[in-house]
């Protein structure tokens, strides 16, 4: 593994709750709907995401961290989806060559150590024309924000295990060979809920993907302006 254990299990739920009520929760449930097949979720954590998905998906959740991964599984215990809890990072993936239809990460990418190598891994496990799906912090695409967060990172990075303010997730996905779909971004660009489809056998809705990806109000993240209530 690559990536340190993140840490703060205990309180991390405690600082996400007003956030995820706030609005995560209506991110979360729309990724969900798009989930289907056999789904790895890397980077569980606590387990967030795992009320969400519906009971026709049978979910793996990877956890590095020991203290995260316990409380992932008392959460998996009350899922609507059969949930498995595994360690392992997403530098290298425990599984073989298309084991699932679905991937997904959701504040987790922005943690892991090598990014490239953990989307390499994502795509060798999906199977052709599976579907990569996101909900992640990135790097500001306006400034002076990004300038901002180029500046700040290496301090977040040092006290939030390895979490990279700095990370331009979108351009990473397409650079690895994905197809990206319309981009929803939210908190004036800064969170964003991005689907893509690995390269292979289409699934049937691949019109609603395009090359370079739609966005959902890019236009204005790139100009500052706020985009939660338009994505949303
Ligand atoms: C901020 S938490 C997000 C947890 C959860 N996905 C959510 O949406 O609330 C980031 C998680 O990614 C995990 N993580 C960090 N590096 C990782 C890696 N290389 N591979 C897999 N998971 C990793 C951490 O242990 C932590 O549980």
């Amino acid at each position: 593994m690559t990536t340190p254990p993140g840490g703060h299990a205990g309180i991390y739920d405690a600082l996400m709750w007003p956030v995820e009520r706030l609005a995560v929760a209506e991110w979360r449930r729309r990724l969900s709907a798009q989930a289907s097949g056999r789904v790895l979720e890397v980077g569980v954590g606590t387990g967030s995401q795992l009320r969400w998905y519906r009971s026709d998906v049978v979910v793996t959740a990877l956890e590095p961290n020991a203290a995260m991964a316990a409380r992932a599984r008392r959460r998996a215990a009350r899922a609507s989806a059969p949930v498995v809890v595994v360690d392992g990072a997403a530098e290298e993936l425990p599984f073989g060559a298309a084991s699932f239809e679905t991937v997904v990460f959701t504040f987790a990418f922005c943690s892991v150590a090598d990014p490239e190598r953990a989307l390499a891994e994502a795509r060798r496990v999906l199977v052709p024309g599976g579907r990569l799906l996101m909900i992640e912090h990135v790097h500001l695409p306006w400034q002076p924000g990004r300038w901002a967060q180029s500046r700040l990172a290496p301090f977040w990075a040092a006290a939030a295990s390895g979490c990279r303010l700095d990370r331009d997730t979108v351009e990473l996905v397409r650079a690895a060979g994905f197809r990206t779909g319309e981009v929803r971004r939210h908190v004036l660009g800064w969170v964003v809920e991005l689907p893509a489809l690995a390269p292979g056998a289409a699934t049937g809705d691949g019109a609603a993907m395009s090359e370079g990806g739609a966005t959902s109000g890019d236009a204005a993240a790139k100009s500052g302006a706020a985009t939660t209530g338009a994505a949303a």
